[in-house]
């Protein structure tokens, strides 16, 4: 039986290649995914996620969610890497219907309809998983899982020095559902940043014959010029995309119980994600963090399932 999963995203190149992961996996019935303002404003994103999924035409088409304003004061899209559209500035044929519902209406739906199977996967803030909880506390009891990629165990920030970018954008909610009783893991920049993807990556893709090639051979171009330019790296990190390997691949990766919170008010440490290693650890266990990972073994699945 294909898992039941919701995949909440801030579309985003990285978000993107994702997509292209998971809905084409035989193991995963993505049930939905919803957009939530991270990378780009709320309109990119709904105006992406449908361009992404009328792009790929996936097997399965899943119910679509429309992402609304994050009201947090941290807030800013991250258009010098994903460029002015959020996707490469690419040139792609934008899709944009108007029947959708909101994400968190979508959420809300689904977890419902499917009491304790549905995982929950979040590639960017964590606004609409806190306005689930927000409407319906008790929902927690109703949730698989949520796994988040974002945080910082050991690596530090990448948006600011100590914060990840899905945390910092929307703090608040992030510390609510960490906080929260739902079954967590968190996939974060300490195992994400160590898979560099080079041009070879590219190289290895599918041919424009495959939508999913020719979806990523146009958009992952200006990822390579965001991290040179940007960043100074000659790899580029497709940090979603490491999460859905760990849905689908959790053997590659090594993680730990940890007891972990996250900052709302800290001048220079609004959005990280701190966590208590004392040896009289004080705070309670809440969240399995995956802090390892095969890198060599992960790029090569990661290609392989992309070619499938
Ligand atoms: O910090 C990386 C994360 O922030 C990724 O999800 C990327 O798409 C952005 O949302
Ligand atoms: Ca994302």
């Amino acid at each position: 039986m294909a898992r039941k999963i919701i995949i909440d995203c801030d579309p985003g190149i990285d978000d993107a290649a994702a997509l292209c992961m998971a809905l084409f996996a035989e193991s995963l019935d993505v049930v939905a995914v919803t957009a939530v303002e991270g990378n780009v404003t709320c309109d990119c994103a709904n105006t992406n996620l449908q361009t992404i999924i009328e792009q790929l035409d996936p097997p399965k088409i899943p119910r679509l969610g429309m992402a609304s304003p994050n009201k947090s004061s941290n807030y800013r899209p991250a258009t010098h890497i994903h460029g002015m559209d959020g996707l490469g500035d690419a040139g792609l044929a934008k899709v944009t219907h108007h029947h959708s519902h909101p994400s968190e209406k979508i959420l809300l739906d689904e977890i419902r309809s499917h009491p304790g199977e549905i995982s929950i996967l979040c590639l960017g803030p964590l606004t609409n998983i806190a306005r689930v909880l927000k409407r319906d506390p008790d929902i927690s009891t109703s949730i698989r899982e949520v796994i988040m990629m974002g945080g910082s165990v050991s690596a530090g920030g990448n948006i600011t020095p100590t914060a990840e970018f899905n945390m910092y954008c929307d703090p608040h909610s992030a510390a609510q559902v960490f906080e929260s009783d739902i079954p967590k893991t968190l996939v974060p920049l300490d195992v994400t940043q160590r898979i560099g993807l080079t041009l070879d990556f590219l190289d290895n893709l599918p041919g424009e014959w495959d939508r999913r090639g020719a979806l990523l051979r146009k958009i992952l171009p200006s990822l390579y010029r965001a991290y040179h330019n940007e960043l100074g790296q000659e790899s580029i990190n497709l940090h979603d995309a490491v999460a859905v390997l760990w849905v689908l691949m959790p053997d590659l990766f090594e993680s730990t119980v940890m007891a972990g919170k996250v900052e709302t008010t800290g001048e220079h440490t609004r959005g990280a994600t701190i966590f208590d290693r004392r040896n009289q650890r004080q705070w309670h266990r809440n969240v399995e963090v995956v802090i390892d990972v095969d890198v060599n073994a992960a790029i090569g699945a990661m290609q392989r399932i992309l070619n499938k």
